[in-house]
């Protein structure tokens, strides 16, 4: 293998291939000339990180490009991109652009869209994202482990226009479980874990480190970028002091609100984009408080003020619209309508069919292992993807399709769709409000949502719980578009 340093290719650079290019873009008019495409190289390798701060212990990490989180790849709506994946590791990897909408092939799926890149191989993956938005990358082999020891990275595909605001920021929140010495605990895939509410950690990280303080300017509006890239804790953020307004979930835009209760719900692999305005006082700190697990409340960061007065006089409207994205818009009419009901996991409190009703059922358990402990409509897929997943449904391509989500558990599931998003149509009967487009959607126990969807990408797409012990015990399925 090549043993270059790791390095970002610029558009720019790539302009420089070789004379005859050059040439021919000399001959060409600048819009008849299709941009080239932006070009990452992501090398998947073994790093030390300080997770918990500057003065703390070092932590020894799996990373792309040296650092946890990943280089953040920066591409454009509507414009090629060209992503080289170079497999440092010691076991085989995969990367999934989680939330974009392109070609089966590119999808990242061992087994399913891609043969695994083994050891020391590369794969490079080419597609063009039709949707601006946040969204992010990692492994979807030996996810659990992979994911869990710090592969992960946020996409960020720009607006054709720039939107107004004074900074642009990303928060690439990722939950760890560090024993006292600093190490990443091993013992990936308990299985008690993986039947309750999978592997939640003892640290939480904002962009790669324990965060004290984040520096922020009185009467500034930002646009920030909040990724959950953690294996299961789900997170629901309050800002105190402040009023954030929601502008996007999972990459797509939504009719601009305040969240309910102030709480932003983020749950695993779920991104919400919101505008906040600096209404603070200069020289103060405001906490940023996660408080989703009743009585384990903690403080991700404080909103730290510098003691300038405020940039301007007068807030700016947080309503920030952006543009929306070329969705097909789904006939709920004409739709099909199907059911996906989701089972299995320890019992609990609310006396479920639980484990109990997934062991009966005489043979109706089909391809469920003996580590299965979830199904997807009776059947359990577990691993991370695989040649010859039998799909729960088949659906014509171009079709709308209303589907069903039913969780007939007593825990809480992130359900990610690839290769789509989704239109969030109800949940327990209540219209959805703010219309809001999701490929990751988070349920709470015994919640009934319902979706819908132009299955207009054709291929087999893996659908799954996001909390990885979940997705690894069963909680999988392909969804088939032809
Ligand atoms: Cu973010 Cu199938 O995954
Ligand atoms: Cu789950």
């Amino acid at each position: 293998m090549n043993s270059e340093p790791n390095r970002l290719v610029s558009r720019r650079g790539l302009l420089r291939a070789g004379a005859s290019l050059v040439l021919a873009a000399a001959l060409t008019p600048p819009s008849a000339r299709a941009a080239p495409p932006t070009e990452y190289r992501l090398v998947a390798a073994h790093a030390r990180a300080r997770l918990g701060g500057l003065d703390r212990l070092e932590t020894d990490v799996w990373t792309y490009n040296g650092k946890v989180p990943g280089s953040v790849v920066r591409l454009h709506q509507g414009e090629p991109a060209r992503l080289i994946v170079e497999n440092r590791l010691d076991q085989e990897t995969t990367v999934h652009w989680h939330g974009i909408r392109l070609p089966n092939a590119m999808d990242g799926v061992p087994g399913l869209t891609q043969p695994p890149i083994k050891p020391g191989e590369s794969f490079v993956y080419e597609f063009t994202p039709p949707d601006a938005g946040t969204f992010w990358y990692h492994p979807h082999a030996n996810s659990l482990e992979q994911l869990g020891r710090g592969l992960a990275g946020a996409v960020i595909v720009e607006e054709r226009e720039s939107v107004a605001v004074d900074r642009d920021l990303l928060w690439l929140l990722c939950d760890w479980r560090l024993t006292d010495r600093g190490e990443i605990a091993s013992r990936f895939g308990n299985r008690m874990e993986a039947a309750m509410s999978g592997r939640v950690g003892n640290t939480v990280t904002l962009n790669g480190r324990a965060s004290e303080a984040e520096p922020f300017r009185a009467g500034e509006r930002v646009r920030l970028r909040l990724v959950n890239a953690s294996l299961a804790r789900i997170m629901a953020l309050r800002f105190e002091g402040h009023r954030p307004t929601v502008i996007a979930i999972d990459g797509q835009p939504c009719d601009p609100h305040e969240p309910e209760h102030g709480r932003i719900l983020l749950g695993p692999a779920m991104r919400v984009d919101i505008v906040l305005n600096l209404e603070g006082e200069p020289g103060r700190r405001y906490d940023v408080v996660d408080d989703f697990y009743a009585g384990l409340s903690y403080r991700l960061t404080q909103i730290a003020y510098d003691s300038r007065p405020p940039i301007r006089g007068r807030f700016l409207d947080p309503s920030i619209e952006l543009p929306r994205n070329p969705l097909p818009e789904p006939e709920l009419a004409l739709a099909e309508r199907h059911t996906l009901t989701l089972q299995g996991g320890m019992m609990s409190m609310a006396g479920t069919a639980g484990m109990g009703g997934m062991m009966g059922g005489g043979g109706s358990m089909m391809g469920m292992g003996r580590d299965a402990v979830w199904s997807i409509n009776g059947m359990s897929m577990a691993g991370d993807g695989h040649a010859g997943m039998e799909p729960a449904l088949a659906l014509k391509r171009g079709r709308s399709v209303v589907l069903e989500l039913r969780n007939e558990s007593a825990w809480w599931h992130p359900m990610h769709f690839h290769g789509h998003s989704l239109r969030v149509l109800s949940r327990n009967g209540k219209p959805v409000p703010h219309s809001q487009w999701q490929d990751t959607v988070l349920m709470a126990p015994k919640d009934a949502v319902e979706v819908a969807f132009v299955a207009d990408n054709p291929g087999d797409w893996m659908l799954h719980c996001h909390v990885m012990d979940h997705q690894m015990s069963g909680m999988m399925t392909v969804l088939r578009v032809a």
